[in-house]
């Protein structure tokens, strides 16, 4: 098989198909990146993946290649990994580069093919990607599109791929692209993992339907969390015992600063244009205020840490996370370099530390402070904001902590640290959506 397109997702799924014992081809436009990757080295922190990318290079059952002509002959079945970021003028997705790549691959295929588009798009895409592959295809050839969409959560990117929860496969009427689809995947079957097959819109509202659940889960308790600011409640006390009634459930009932990262905002708001483009835009209206509550978290946090210094001008901050989540380098719509960038602007002396995300988050904020390790950020810090719960932050000890810093005052931003120890080492907290 080939994959195309090899960011975040389409660099996991060619690694973990060779993993699986497919022969693979990773095609990407980008020359810098095939060649990082066919030296064995991952562009981007993902736990585990470099060893496998590694593995299954040396073993022959992965390569890697900017060549489209050489992708049309190597494989019959394709998947198609490439980005669909927002559009710079509106919320809707732009679809270009998923066109631009059945555009190169089509008209160089011979025989019978399949492509499996991957990428999180608007309702429809399949089904336009479908008219112009056929507009593309030489006589003879026939191309068909259907949908496989992709659930990975990054930082565990592997594990989702080699052991997906679910897989569902949207192809048109009397297609067999599912059957192919049952072979490529023989391994997570054989282990009973549901395989749903639906008609490709189908397939793709399900993709971007349960991106729209998982932030609408994080904005409900975070609203709950500003109410909870207004009355003394403690919301991660109401996220407990909500969370022990199993139709609710305790997952991405998180409190705190919020969602980023390429996926869930983008989602959120391509969702509400194409609902808009089809007729149906009330029925995603709620998703704006999902989208407005979880910006709202940001503000809060800006404004908490002008109350804690009584004005943030000229007080050194330091912000610990630069990551949208743990465990990950990615920093695109990060709340916590979000909340960094807010402060400095605001005239704080703004320090940042992440374990992985240094390098992605100067590209992004050069004018910040990043200091080379937890210690340093901490040294002579007036106020703490844990902005992304890395484990380092959340174990850290308070007592020692509380020795490099120059006032003892702490803001938890993702509700993770034990208070009682905090309070006992000296220090005051503050958290969003508890009064501690
Ligand atoms: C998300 C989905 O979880 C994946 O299933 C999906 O495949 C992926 O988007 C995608 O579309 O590619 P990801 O963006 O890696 O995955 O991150 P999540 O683990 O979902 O976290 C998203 C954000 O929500 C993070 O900023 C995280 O800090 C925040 N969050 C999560 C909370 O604020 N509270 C929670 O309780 C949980």
């Amino acid at each position: 098989m080939t994959v195309i397109g090899t960011g975040y997702l389409g660099a996991t799924h060619a690694a973990c198909m060779a993993e699986l014992g497919h022969e693979v081809l990773g095609v990407d436009v980008d020359e810098a990146k095939i060649e990082r990757l066919a030296a064995g080295e991952v562009p981007f922190y993902e736990p585990g993946l470099p060893e496998i990318l590694e593995q299954n290079i040396g073993s022959g059952r992965l390569g890697f290649t900017t060549d489209y002509q050489q992708a049309a002959e190597f494989a019959n079945v394709h998947f198609l990994g490439v980005g669909t970021p927002q559009k710079s003028d509106s919320y809707a997705a732009d679809t270009t580069y998923v066109f631009a790549a059945v555009e190169a691959l089509v008209p160089l295929l011979k025989g019978d093919h399949v492509i499996f588009g991957k990428s999180t798009v608007p309702v429809g895409t399949a089904e336009a990607l479908q008219k112009r592959a056929d507009e593309l295809s030489a006589e003879g050839t026939s191309v068909e599109i259907a949908w496989n969409p992709e659930f990975l959560r990054e930082g565990y990117a592997v594990h989702d791929t080699i052991t997906p929860d679910r897989i569902v496969v949207g192809q048109r009427d009397g297609s067999t692209a599912s059957e192919i689809a049952r072979e490529v995947y023989a391994t997570a079957l054989a282990a009973d993992t549901p395989f749903l097959v639906t008609d490709l819109a189908t397939a793709e509202l399900v993709k971007v339907s349960a991106n729209a659940f998982l932030a609408t889960k994080i904005s409900f308790i975070n609203a709950v969390s500003e109410v909870c600011e207004h009355t003394g409640a403690d919301v991660t006390q109401v996220a407990d015992a909500i969370g022990y009634d199993d139709r609710i459930g305790r997952k991405f009932l998180g409190a705190g600063l919020g969602f980023g990262g390429g996926c869930l905002p983008k989602d959120i708001r391509a969702f509400m244009a194409r609902a808009g483009e089809l007729g149906a835009d009330q029925a995603l209206t709620f998703l704006r205020e999902v989208d407005a509550i979880n910006m709202r978290r940001r503000t809060r946090m800006v404004e908490l840490a002008n109350e804690v210094l009584d004005g943030v001008l000229g007080h050194r901050v330091t912000v610990l996370g630069a990551a949208f989540k743990p465990n990950s380098d990615d920093v695109r719509d990060s709340p916590a370099l979000s909340v960094a960038g807010q402060l400095s602007l605001a005239g704080a002396a703004v320090r940042v530390y992440d374990p992985e995300a240094m390098e992605n988050a100067a590209k992004v904020f050069p004018t910040l402070e990043y200091t080379e390790s937890l210690d340093e950020a901490l040294d002579g810090a007036e106020l703490v904001i844990l902005a992304t719960e890395w484990a380092q932050f959340r174990n850290m000890d308070p007592e020692y902590a509380g020795g490099l810093v120059k006032d003892k005052k702490i803001i938890d931003g993702r509700n993770v640290l034990d208070v009682q120890a905090w309070h006992d080492a000296g220090w005051e907290m503050q958290a969003l959506g508890r009064n501690l």
